[in-house]
């Protein structure tokens, strides 16, 4: 039984036919309409969530299968003191597949190694949040073409952001990757991603502060919200949290073919009259991630649609 904890789950090439099955999914979603029926997918979410949520609801939906799940840690007996092993293997005999989003990191880790149905991570924490990766691929392959030979900014909060340590994990595989980290000194990529991934792999970066110093050499900008939640006190999060507002101004340092990303949700780091430049794709990055998901579920169901 397969579970995704981490992009690195999946090799390269399991990837790129995970990628091929959400495209072929969007191309012919009645061909999927049913590919699930009678199966149950669960979300056990501990944590606030709109998309993520969501997104694997609507892709359960869209296979023909059923929901279920709660979305609080306090409508959940958790608030009774419940652990998350007992709470999965009692899932386990209600459901066929679950996703769990959980504030500590490993908790959907330590679920997996109690449970008799595929768990996915829907993140863990400031650790890793693997289906947002799987969004955030998809969307690239289809804005560029490709996921090789490319420069990616990842802007904002690069210690908290999990999105950020996914997508690092996973965009590392592919050849010709270099990475401008833009953050402030407070925010940056901690050591354990730069060192033990960056320096190791010998992946090319510069860590830059300025946003506009990064923005005409960018295939890709992904921004990210300031983590309020993961702040220790509140006078460093409002210091941080706007110091990056991405306006129509420093959009025209980017090139004609840069795409913007965000995993969302979006607080004040990119201004809402960016939304109507034709380079701005957070909203279509949405939608991928429906169908991104709908191939996963499909994936670690091993449900062969012909
Ligand atoms: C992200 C998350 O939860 O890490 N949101 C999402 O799932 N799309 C990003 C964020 O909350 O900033």
């Amino acid at each position: 039984m397969r579970h995704l904890m981490s992009p690195l789950d999946f090799s390269v090439e399991e990837l790129d036919t995970l990628l091929t099955l959400a495209q072929d999914i969007e191309a012919n979603p009645a061909k999927y309409a049913h590919a699930c029926a009678g199966k149950k997918m669960a979300t056990l979410f501990y944590e606030p969530s709109t998309r993520t949520r969501l997104s694997h609801e609507a892709a359960m939906l869209n296979l023909g299968g059923s929901i279920m799940g709660f979305s609080s840690a306090d409508s959940s007996s958790a608030a009774k003191g419940e652990s998350v092993s007992d709470t999965i293997r009692t899932i386990s005999c209600y459901a066929d597949i679950c996703a769990m989003r959980h504030p500590k990191e490993g908790a959907p880790m330590v679920a997996c190694q109690h449970s008799r149905i595929p768990v996915i991570n829907a993140g863990d924490g400031g650790h890793q949040h693997p289906t947002q990766t799987l969004t955030d691929l998809l969307t690239i392959r289809n804005l560029k073409g490709r996921l090789d030979h490319m420069t990616i900014g990842l802007c904002g909060d690069l210690k908290f952001g999990r999105t950020v340590h996914s997508l690092i994990h996973a965009l590392v595989r592919y050849p010709g990757i270099q990475f401008i980290l833009i953050s402030p000194e407070e925010l940056r990529l901690p050591d354990y991603m730069r060192q033990d991934v960056l320096d190791k792999l010998q992946i090319p970066y510069k860590e830059v502060v300025r946003l506009e110093d990064a923005m005409p050499d960018l295939d890709i900008l992904y921004m990210t919200r300031v983590q309020k939640e993961r702040f220790f006190n509140e006078e460093d999060y409002v210091r941080m949290k706007d110091f990056y507002i991405l306006d129509r101004k420093k959009m025209k340092l980017a090139p004609e073919t840069m795409y913007v990303l965000h995993p969302l949700p979006r607080v004040n780091e990119i201004a809402v009259e960016v939304d109507s430049d034709p380079r701005a794709a957070y909203f279509r990055q949405v939608q991928y991630g429906v169908y991104v998901r709908m191939a996963l579920i499909l994936t670690l169901l091993e449900i062969h649609v012909d």
